[in-house]
């Protein structure tokens, strides 16, 4: 039987609830079926938000679910939709279910006339995570006491999407100027490898474009390293033309 994408209704919210407990499990919460069922249950009873399931031979395999809310801002007041959850079983990753699943969003967005669909996805999409620290003199920022032995984990992934610091931080932008950027670190260990891993980066690229110039990513979804300080893919699968 081939993938189906539909969209789910109340009863639906046993078979949505088991991936959205793995994919709340993803973003590091505890496993917890009776949460992830009284969440799915009650958005889908209070048509609170727009579920769209995959099935493969019959079986719940992936969701994205979608949340209704407004932008005033554009052009024309009107309906947008918060792309807040998407998830695909492991095993049935690669086949095209993510990409279906991000269609569908799309067809959402275009059946009721919105400005479009809003992402909002991990804040991860950097090398370098996060680094630890001991607190070595008592501390106070952003309200948060730290004291003597504390350990602190600094989340540069994150800190290079602030948006106090960087306009539309979650927007690709080649132009963006560098300045404050944390993704070889700040400070006192500000990374002394940088000028030289820019260099080698530059190269290898630059080789690879001469010798692969057209290319295109096998899998829809990346496998990624589980690190909890740097993200990089543990493969990259591509086909060249
Ligand atoms: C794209 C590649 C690289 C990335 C993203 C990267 C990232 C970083 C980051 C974020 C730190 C700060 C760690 C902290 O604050 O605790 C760091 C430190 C460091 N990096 Fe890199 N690095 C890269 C390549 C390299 C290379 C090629 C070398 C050596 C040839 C290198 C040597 C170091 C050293 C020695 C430190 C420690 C500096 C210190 O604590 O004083 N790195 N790197």
């Amino acid at each position: 039987m081939a993938d189906v994408v539909r969209r789910a209704g109340p009863a639906d919210a046993e078979r949505v609830a088991p991936l959205f407990d793995a994919y709340r499990q993803f973003y590091a919460q505890p496993a917890d079926p009776a949460l992830a069922r009284a969440f799915i249950t009650e958005r889908l009873a209070r048509d609170e938000s727009v579920i769209f399931l995959a099935e493969r031979e019959g079986r719940a395999v992936g969701f994205v679910q979608l949340y209704p809310v407004f932008s005033s801002t554009a052009p024309r007041p009107r309906r947008l939709w918060l792309l807040n959850d998407l998830f695909v079983a492991p095993e049935a990753r690669a086949g095209g279910i993510g990409r279906a699943l991000l269609a569908r969003a799309r067809r959402l967005a275009e059946e009721t006339d919105a400005v479009g669909l809003e992402l909002v996805t991990a804040v991860t999409n950097t090398s370098a995570q996060r680094f630890k620290r001991t607190v070595m003199r008592e501390t106070e920022l952003h309200g948060q006491r730290m004291r003597v032995g504390d350990k602190v984990a600094l989340a540069f992934g994150s800190g290079n999407r602030d948006w106090r610091k960087f306009p539309n931080p979650d927007v690709y932008d080649i132009a963006r100027r560098l300045q404050g950027h944390l993704g070889f670190g700040a400070g006192k260990h500000f990374c002394l490898g940088s000028q030289m891993a820019r260099l080698v980066t530059a190269i290898a690229m630059k080789r690879f474009l001469e010798r692969v110039p057209e290319y295109h990513l096998e899998v829809d979804e990346i496998a990624w390293n589980s690190s909890s300080n740097f993200r990089s893919p543990s493969a990259l699968p591509f086909v060249t033309h």
